[in-house]
């Protein structure tokens, strides 16, 4: 039975790895401890399917508490690593909690992880800790030139977490991926704010002229995409998970509408956010090659049930919507 400690297991990609892990196309003989500090962005709701699991644990800490994460190294095999500040715009507003947490609680988890002979830790990053490109896709190597708060902070904590593999010759693998979508997003990133903006009766608000290129990837398979490089990934290595589908924030912007019955009229086209990176793009060739991921999702087909799921559920964002808003 492999014990795995999942940082961040009631976030929104955290929740949705944890469910595949304990669900019925999981991989099996697996126990998991989820830790999370339960910040604004956290959905203890969506663990409810797996709490009943004799393999599953919740411990509500903070990845920054040297002691508590000690203890938790210790008693597990593998790490798997989402707990972080996530959303760009409030890093504009004020970087500090990202440091914090992204940076210094990386790092805290990877002295435990190293004192606790945690077998494997898996770091899940972004494509934004590259910067901004304007034709081509990059690769794995590519150096990191990261522009806002939050994506420096990534960039810090995956150099932490390579130079651990370096230094100490620990088993560590990077993640990085695209701009995920799906059910239980916190309704700050674009797709869950534009939609239940518009199931609201509300306007959406665009960025510039909407021409920002962004990689789309729908949640599952970038679990799927996770778990490879669990199971099969090689220590040391930075993998790329991407989604296959580019869009303008514009041409996204249209599918929702659509999607929602609504027109353009309720498009607000609001000032440029500080700093926006105009184009991300990832070579996912690698993880294809070596591990054999594909994304399964067909956007359209992935965007209209996540439109759909938004509005089945409206008693699961409304709350955090207010508390957002708050
Ligand atoms: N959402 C995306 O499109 C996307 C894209 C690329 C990479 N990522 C990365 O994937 C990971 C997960 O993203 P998400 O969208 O699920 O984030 P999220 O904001 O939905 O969830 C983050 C979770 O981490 C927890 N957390 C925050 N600070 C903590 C701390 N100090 N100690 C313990 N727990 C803490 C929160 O309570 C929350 O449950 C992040 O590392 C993020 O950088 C996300």
């Amino acid at each position: 039975m492999t014990g795995i400690l999942v940082t961040g297991g009631a976030g929104f990609i955290g929740s949705h790895y944890v469910r595949m892990l304990l669900g019925p196309g999981g991989p099996g003989g697996v126990r998991v401890t989820v830790l999370d500090a339960l910040t604004y962005a956290a959905q203890p709701a969506t663990l409810d399917p797996v709490r009943g699991h004799p393999g599953f644990r919740f411990v509500h800490g903070d990845i920054r508490d040297a002691g508590l994460v000690g203890r938790l190294a210790a008693e597990h095999e593998e790490i798997v690593h989402f707990a972080a500040e996530s959303h760009v715009d409030r890093s504009i507003a004020d970087g500090t909690a990202f440091v914090s947490t992204n940076v210094l609680g990386t790092q805290t988890l990877l002295e435990a992880a190293r004192r606790g002979g945690v077998r494997a830790l898996v770091h899940v990053s972004t494509d934004e800790v590259y910067g901004s490109l304007a034709s081509g896709s990059w690769r794995e190597t590519e150096p990191l030139r990261p522009h806002s708060p939050y994506a420096a902070s990534k960039a810090a904590s995956d150099l932490l977490v390579l130079a651990q593999h370096h230094t100490h010759g620990c088993d560590v693998r990077v993640t990085r991926c695209s701009n995920n979508f799906g059910p239980h997003q916190f309704p700050e990133k674009l797709v869950p704010l534009f939609v239940t903006n518009l199931l609201d009766g509300l306007d959406v608000p665009l960025y510039g002229d909407g021409g920002h290129v962004r990689d789309w990837l729908h949640v599952d398979d970038h679990v799927r995409g996770i778990e490879l490089v669990r199971t099969r990934g090689r220590a040391g290595e930075v993998y790329h998970i991407g989604g296959g589908t580019e869009l303008t924030n514009r041409e996204l912007t249209a599918r929702l509408l659509a999607a929602c019955g609504a027109g353009w009229e309720r498009v607000r086209h609001v000032p440029d956010r500080k700093g926006h990176d105009r184009r991300y793009s990832l070579d996912w060739s690698k993880i294809s090659r070596e591990l054999g991921y594909r994304p399964r999702a067909d956007f359209d087909t992935a965007l209209a049930e996540t439109v759909a799921w938004y509005r089945e559920h409206r008693a699961w964002w409304e709350p955090l919507k207010a508390r957002a808003a708050r």
